[in-house]
């Protein structure tokens, strides 16, 4: 029981694969939790020390069960990483309601419902959450009036947590990631698109999954013990750069 346990949704690929699999190289165990059983089943069934179960964040029942699993297996729950997210993009008198519900039920109503869930189990270990959200809910842009709101909903509701549970010494934090080449991003964004963020982030590149697995396992681990209620984007410096214009680039002036 001294093995530490974080439960990862959204685990079966993507950023949340790769925290699932930094965790186990620091020697924790894992519940992976997906809602595409099968993609879940292949990636645990080739790891050690995981259990996956299957389950729709935003299903109360379904998490009430993953959760009941969850702590079952493990015995302790020492951290829980709010991975599950959907993107979904449109202009705002063309993103229908159940698209605005769909956005909404996943990237926010399943934060608050896995966080709800396991906090019983974050008491006893004085464990963590780290809510996943973007950097679509720190700035805004184009098409993201569902996901960008529900992510920027995030971003409060982790300030809500931290406020309130760090009597309990459960911390909460908050990762916005820049672009990353995931099944998601890849489905939203096209080749003009990925040029367009090459040329806005200083550091000219897309993230990798490991670098945000580092980010968030960092905020899980006892090396970020007094840290709570932060908000880190991990998005190569696109969010500094206010008035960071591409043609202001390498081109010193005097007036
Ligand atoms: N990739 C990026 O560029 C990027 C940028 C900013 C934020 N994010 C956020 O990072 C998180 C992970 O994204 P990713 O790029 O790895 O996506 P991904 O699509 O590769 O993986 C997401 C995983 O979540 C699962 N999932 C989706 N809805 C679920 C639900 N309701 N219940 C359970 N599982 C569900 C999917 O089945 C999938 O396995 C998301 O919250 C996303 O919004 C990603």
């Amino acid at each position: 029981m001294d093995q530490k346990t974080a439960v990862v949704t959204g685990a079966a690929r993507g950023i949340g694969l790769a925290t699932a699999d930094l965790f186990l190289e620091m020697g924790w165990r894992v519940v992976m939790v997906d809602r595409d059983a099968e993609a879940l089943e292949a990636e645990a069934g080739q790891r050690q020390s995981v259990r996956a179960v299957h389950c729709d964040v935003s299903d109360p029942d379904a998490v009430t069960a993953m959760a009941e699993a969850a702590a079952g297996w493990a015995g302790r729950i020492d951290a829980l990483v709010n991975n599950a997210g959907v993107a979904e993009f449109g202009p705002i008198e063309q993103t229908d309601f159940a698209t605005w519900r769909r956005v909404m039920a996943t990237n926010l109503d399943g934060v608050f419902l896995c966080s709800q869930a396991l906090v019983p189990a974050l008491k006893e270990t004085r464990g963590a959450i780290l809510n996943i959200a973007s950097i679509s809910g720190l700035r805004a842009s184009t098409l993201r009036v569902a996901y960008g709101t529900s992510k920027a909903a995030v971003i409060q509701l982790t300030k809500q947590q931290a406020a309130e549970l760090g009597e309990y010494g459960i911390r909460a934090n908050c990762v916005c990631p820049g672009p990353v080449r995931t099944k998601l991003a890849m489905a939203v964004h096209t080749q003009e698109i990925i040029d367009a963020y090459h040329d806005a982030i200083p550091l000219n590149r897309y993230g990798t999954e490991r670098e945000l697995a580092e980010v968030i396992t960092f905020l899980c681990s006892d090396k970020a013990s007094y840290v709570t209620g932060q908000v880190l984007a991990a998005d190569g410096g696109f969010d500094s750069t206010g008035v960071g214009l591409p043609a202001l680039r390498g081109k010193p002036a005097r007036a």
